[in-house]
């Protein structure tokens, strides 16, 4: 977008993509630059007179690149504002991405690192065997990470090919559970026969990583239970612990990548909090949405809502 102004910083002309950006009426052209676009931070940077300029426009909460050159007339100055908030948004979210991750991978290779050289000493046989069952622990971690990942940036980078198929909902259960090999005891309460039309190995997916937060953040032997309503138009199927819960400042954060409640906590069991945002995305991908809530008798409670018939 474009302004053009002249030596008394009137506000002379301005293009379609300004007028449109600062909602500017041009009938009522000239006018002061201030009162024109209500952007103070605009007026400093011309009063500074350098050729560019980024700042942050405080009324239209957008960040710009400014460009001055001079205009056709004596005196006059042609102002080349660029929106750069988005690519500025994407930066930081880039930034913040390798941090967390440079964070979640140096645990395991400081680990691995001072398993491999104990290892070097040539310890005595049993000693042995504990450093060796650590370097494939802090490998498979790992290699979990990277697995993780990966899929999360498929399903974000938008290239999750759905394959539907119509299931039944209770088998689909019986088999997560079973391939996760939970050690627990068990309730699952669903209606019978319920078939369900959508990605059977993306829900699959989704439900497994609840499952494993349900029995990664709760005491051992304590009990979890699945839950699956059918209502109005929605299947809601939801997993619950009996664990500590998560106190509800974090629950709308919980779904991000990397972030954990209580990261201490969370390094024992080496995770790397990408379970949830995984999830998301993948619930979203099929067109249904992902919440949290606390159990009303204590322990957490993860949902999973998919439009149904
Ligand atoms: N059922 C639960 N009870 C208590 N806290 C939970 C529960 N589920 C998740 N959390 C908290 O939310 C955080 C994020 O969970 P998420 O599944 O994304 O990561 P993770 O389990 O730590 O690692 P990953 O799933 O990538 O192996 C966890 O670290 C934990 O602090
Ligand atoms: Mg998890």
């Amino acid at each position: 977008m474009a302004l053009l102004l002249d030596g008394e910083r009137q506000v002379v002309a301005a293009n379609r993509a300004a007028r449109d950006f600062f909602s500017i009426d041009a009938s009522r052209l000239p006018g002061g630059l201030l009162e024109v676009t209500r952007e103070g931070r605009l007026l400093e940077a011309l009063r500074a007179g350098s050729p560019e300029a980024e700042f942050r426009l405080s009324h239209h909460k957008k960040i710009v690149q400014a460009r001055l050159v001079p205009g056709p007339m004596p005196g006059d100055t042609l102002v080349f504002l660029v929106d750069v908030t988005e690519v500025r948004r994407l930066e930081t979210v880039r930034r913040e991405f390798v941090a967390n991750l440079s964070h979640e991978l140096k645990t395991p290779l400081t680990s691995l690192r001072l398993a491999a050289e104990s290892l070097l000493g040539d310890p005595p046989a049993p000693t042995r065997e504990r450093f060796a069952q650590r370097v494939v622990k802090e490998a498979d971690h790992l290699a979990g990470i990277v697995a993780n990942l990966r899929q999360l940036v498929e399903i974000e980078g938008g290239v999750m090919a759905v394959q539907n198929s119509r299931f039944d909902l209770n088998e689909l259960i019986a088999e997560t559970v079973e391939r996760l090999g939970l050690d627990r005891p068990l309730q699952v309460q669903a209606p019978e026969h319920l078939q369900l039309t959508t990605d059977r190995v993306k829900l699959a997916q989704a439900l497994s990583n609840l499952l494993d937060n349900a029995a990664r953040f709760s005491p051992p032997g304590s009990p979890i239970e699945i839950r699956a309503v059918q209502d109005q138009g929605e299947l809601r199927l939801t997993v619950r612990d009996h664990g500590p819960g998560i106190s509800p400042e974090h629950w709308g954060r919980v779904f991000e990548r990397f972030y954990k409640v209580d990261p201490a906590r969370s390094r024992a069991t080496t995770g790397s909090g990408l379970g949830l945002a995984i999830t998301k995305h993948l619930v979203m991908g099929l067109g249904g949405r992902v919440w949290t809530e606390a159990a009303p008798e204590g322990g957490q409670v993860f949902g999973i809502a998919l439009p149904s018939d």
